[in-house]
Order: structure tokens, then C-alpha cells, then sequence
């Protein structure tokens, strides 16, 4: 409420906000999270929405849903909704489409759970500021723990019809002399078996996943959420949207608007907090910081702020296989294996082998690059719309095409098969439009000291995917989730008395 005065506040609850909650807490800070969608609970029926046809809680205010995978057969699967607060948001920033969870829980409420360490080498290179032994000592365990990261039984991968498709993208990959992996999540294994075995109501093997997994997945509200919660020091505001953070006597007072489960704004409401955390994701944190500035709200952030993005690389494609490869009419929508070529110097990259559950078998393989793109964007403020936009352009992501082509048309060309140019848009081959794993925008040690807290402005600092320099060559959240346990570890340590 207007005129409150908290410690600590936290702006979203994803990865970063998450960790940071949890931690805080635990040091028995008042800890106040403030989250812009809805809270979706932990019941486990009749909440999400279907995969296959979406209606309003699939999609943050939109009138129309904007399914990653677009057309099939050339045609748009795309139909019309009601305007929602609902669950993904595919927020377009100029020549990108940037999905991204809503909710308490964040990203974590419509992933994939593919939970990957990154390579040491990549990560010393990428953040050479970074103590690399205590991250793989100690962070990257404390946050693989805390996330309930497991692995898929390799003997009920070999045998099970659910993953079909990824033993034929598997086939299919060895043949041209590429190495794959399995890949760890945060679905719980043992809980798909018994979906498996009809012991279970399905969830990953009913295609649930990008609108909500009603069971299996430990998302963050099961997780460090819970943990946050249960130590009665955290409360969260839901359908409140930051809009503005200012000095204010010795902390800043924050400004928020209220929203409806329509998107409109229903009250404007200012606290007062001692220290501030931007866990607003890669874009959310970046559009606040570099309004701030512009604004003259906060004028000696660095100019470092809303530098650095990038899209991790991410482009999508698919194959035809022929009819005696087939891929399987029961797809888990849990991803559980990669193709690994990062060790291509020609070209980098790490292909997961996507499920596309449509209920009949259509011999078709997905595959979700994600490639070492150098190419980054810039967040800018536009004065004459008062708005934050990202100077991405579409023909960025070409060297990701490049890296990703290096794999699929030797595939095509020693299986003697096509890519589908159907599912991105009528005859298009790649789905470049779009990426799952914005990061950067505050690249830590850059934009904020070695551990998130924001250069000239004390008391604030960034927890969340912004701080990654634009790439990581693997699925994010993992490493989100180990540098906030670092971080807050050392904040906790030195900030809070
Ligand atoms: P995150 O985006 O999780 O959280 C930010 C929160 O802040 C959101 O809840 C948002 O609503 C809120 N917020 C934003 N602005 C606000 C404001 N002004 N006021 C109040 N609240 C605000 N990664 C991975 O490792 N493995 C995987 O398999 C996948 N798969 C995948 C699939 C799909 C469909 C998507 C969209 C993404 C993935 N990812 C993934 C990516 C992963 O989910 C992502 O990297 C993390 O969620 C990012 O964590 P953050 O903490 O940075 O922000």
C-alpha cells in the first residue's frame, strides 16, 4: 500500500527474484516481492490451458495467440482470445519475438525444465570476473539442489514410445557423425513413468509444458517459492507492475501500477524500500533501468545499462523424415537429449531435440538451436514514445542460421531428406523470429559490480537473467539461479545490517 516502508524489494518473481526471496529471508529480512502477473497456484487440475488449443490464460494481453511454432502446412494456427493476464507473453521488441513467462514463478511456469550446467571453459570466457572453482564447487551444486534437477532413466528412454522422437533425432544425428547428450530437468522423472504406466494423470505426456504443467514440474512456486514462503518472512503482490524506482531520503521509493485481469490499470501505488532487486527478467529489468536513466530517475547508472543482449543464439527448425523413420504419435514434451557441436569452430552449436506433440505421427523432428551468435542489441529509450525498444535486427540471427545449418543440411544430405518449410511462416525454413532465452542488458561487472549491485545508485542491483552477456550456449536458468545464489550470498554477507 502507498506510504509502506520495506527493507527489501524485489521486482519479479522468476529465477533471480526467486533465489533472492528465499535468501533474504532466511536472513531474516522482510522480504517483498512484487510480481506483474497472476499468482496460478499449486492445484493441480483445471488451472492451465491446453497446448493445443489455447484460449485467454494462454497469452499475456494479446487478442490474438502467437504459438511459437506459427503455421503448419503454411497455414497460421493462430486464432483470436480474450485479452488476459495469462501466462506467456510473446512480447515483440522490433525484430525479435521474445517469449517469456508471467506469473509467480516466472519463466519457470511455461520452460521446457531442460536444466544445463554450462561448459567451464565457455562460462570462464564469458565471465572471466567470476570465481569459476567456487561457481562449480559451490553455486552451480547449491542450484542444481535447489531446483530438484534429475535425469531420465536411460533404460526407459531406450524403450518407452513417449521418446520415439528423440531416439530418431538421436538415429538420425549419429548417423552424420554427430555426438549427443542427454539433457537434465526439473520434471520429475519418476512422475512421468507413472504417467507412463497410467498410474498418473498426465501432464508432460498430455503435451502440456509452454501454458503450464498442471502436474510433474517442479517449477519455482514448488521450489525455492515454497521454501521462500515457509519461512514467514516473504510476502507477494500479484497484477502490480514496477514503473518507476527514484533516491528517496537514505532507500527509493517505487512506483507501481495496479492491473486487472485485463491489463488496465486499476490504482498507482508508491512504497518506500531500503534496497531494491531488478528480477524483472532480461527485458523486463533492462526497459526499467534504461528508462531511468533516460528519464534522469536514476542518472548515474552506468552507460553500460541496456548493453549486451543478446538472443543466446536461438533459431528453430524442422525436418521431414521418410516414413520409415518415424518420430511417434505420443510425444513427452519434456526434452531429454541434444545434439552436441559446440566443438564445430566452423560454427558452434547445441540443438535440443524438441517434441512437436500433435496427437498423430508426422515424422516430423524439431530442433531448437541454440548457437554461439556473436551478434548483440542495445537497449535505447525513444523520448517522443517514452517507451524502451531493442535495436535487434531480424538479420542478426543470420550467423545463428549459419552455425545451425552446419548440423541440419549435412543431416538432410546424408539422410536424403528436406527441412519442412511450413511451421515458420509459408515456405520459410528457420524460425529466427523468435527466442526463449532473452539474456543480457546488465551484464554483471559491466553495468553493476562483480556481484549484481547496480553502479551508482548503492542499495540497488540486478539478480536476473540481464546480468549474462547474451549468450551461454546452453539453457539459461541454471546458471541465472547459481550466479543469484552467488551474488545474494555476498549481499547478504556485506549490504544487510
Ligand atoms: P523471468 O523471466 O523468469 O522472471 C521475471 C519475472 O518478472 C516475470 O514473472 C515477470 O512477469 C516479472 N516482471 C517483469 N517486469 C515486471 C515489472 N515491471 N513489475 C513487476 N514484475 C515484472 N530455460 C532453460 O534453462 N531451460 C529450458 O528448457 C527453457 N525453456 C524455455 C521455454 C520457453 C517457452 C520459455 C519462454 C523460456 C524457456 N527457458 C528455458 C528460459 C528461462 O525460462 C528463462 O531464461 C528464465 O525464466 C529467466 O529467468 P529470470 O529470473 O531472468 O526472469
Amino acid at each position: 500500500n502507498t506510504g509502506d516502508r520495506v527493507p527489501a524489494l524485489i521486482i519479479g518473481s522468476g529465477y533471480g527474484g526467486a533465489v533472492t526471496a528465499l535468501r533474504l529471508a532466511q536472513a531474516g529480512i522482510d522480504t517483498h516481492i512484487v510480481e506483474m502477473g497472476r499468482d496460478w497456484g499449486t492445484a493441480t487440475s483445471g488451472v492451465f490451458t491446453s497446448t493445443t488449443s489455447p484460449d485467454k490464460r494462454g497469452f499475456w494481453l494479446r487478442d490474438r495467440t502467437a504459438q511459437p511454432v506459427s503455421h503448419f502446412m503454411g497455414v497460421s494456427i493462430d486464432k483470436p482470445i480474450e485479452k488476459y493476464v495469462g501466462i506467456l507473453d510473446c512480447e515483440n521488441m522490433g525484430g525479435i519475438n521474445v517469449y517469456q513467462g508471467r506469473g509467480v514463478g516466472g519463466g519457470s511456469l511455461v520452460n521446457g525444465g531442460m536444466a544445463v550446467t554450462p561448459r567451464r571453459g565457455y562460462f570462464e570466457e564469458l565471465l572471466p570476473s567470476v570465481d569459476s572453482n567456487e561457481m562449480y564447487n559451490v553455486f552451480f551444486p547449491r542450484a542444481n539442489t535447489g531446483l530438484g534437477v534429475n535425469n531420465i532413466d536411460p533404460a526407459w528412454f531406450e524403450s518407452t514410445e513417449w521418446y520415439k522422437f528423440a531416439r530418431t533425432g538421436r538415429k538420425t544425428a549419429e548417423r552424420s557423425g554427430f555426438k549427443t547428450v542427454f539433457v537434465p530437468n526439473v520434471y520429475d522423472m519418476n512422475y512421468m513413468k507413472q504417467e507412463a504406466a497410467g498410474q498418473a494423470p498426465k501432464s508432460a505426456l498430455a503435451g502440456e509444458v509452454i501454458f503450464g504443467n498442471h502436474y510433474g514440474k517442479k517449477s519455482l512456486p514448488k521450489t525455492y517459492l515454497a521454501q521462500a514462503a515457509s519461512t514467514g518472512k516473504v510476502t507477494i503482490t500479484t497484477l502490480h507492475r514496477v514503473t518507476k524506482v527514484v533516491p528517496s531520503g537514505a532507500g527509493y521509493s517505487v512506483e507501481m501500477e495496479q492491473i486487472n485481469e485485463q491489463g488496465g490499470v486499476v490504482a498507482t501505488k508508491t512504497v518506500t524500500a531500503d534496497k531494491v532487486f531488478f528480477a524483472a527478467g532480461s527485458v523486463g529489468t533492462s526497459k526499467l533501468l534504461v528508462a531511468m536513466k533516460a528519464q534522469g530517475h536514476l542518472p548515474n547508472l552506468s552507460g553500460e545499462v541496456g548493453q549486451g543482449w543478446g538472443n543466446n543464439g536461438n533459431v528453430m527448425v524442422a525436418r521431414a523424415n521418410h516414413l520409415w523413420d518415424a518420430t511417434g504419435g505420443k510425444q513427452s514434451s519434456i526434452p531429454t537429449m541434444g545434439i552436441d557441436n559446440w566443438d564445430d569452430a566452423g560454427g558452434p552449436a547445441f540443438a535440443e531435440i524438441a517434441p512437436f506433440p500433435a496427437g498423430a505421427d508426422l515424422f516430423i523432428s524439431l530442433y531448437l538451436a541454440i548457437t554461439k551468435n556473436p551478434e548483440r542489441g542495445q537497449f535505447q529509450y525513444n523520448s517522443s514514445t517514452g517507451k524502451v525498444g531493442l535495436s535487434w535486427q531480424a538479420s542478426q540471427n543470420q550467423p545463428g542460421i549459419n552455425m545451425a545449418k552446419r548440423i541440419f543440411d549435412k543431416i538432410n544430405s546424408k539422410e536424403g531428406t528436406i527441412y519442412r518449410t511450413d511451421m515458420f511462416g509459408g515456405y520459410k525454413v528457420w524460425g529466427d523470429g523468435l527466442t526463449y532465452h532473452p539474456l543480457g542488458g546488465a551484464i554483471l561487472n559491466k553495468a553493476t559490480d562483480n556481484y549484481g549491485r547496480l553502479h551508482g545508485h548503492p542499495g540497488l542491483y540486478v539478480m536476473d537473467g540481464s546480468l549474462v552477456p547474451g549468450n551461454l550456449g546452453v539453457n539459461p536458468f541454471v546458471t541465472i539461479t547459481a550466479l543469484a545464489e552467488r551474488n545474494i550470498a555476498t549481499i547478504v554477507a556485506s549490504d544487510m545490517h
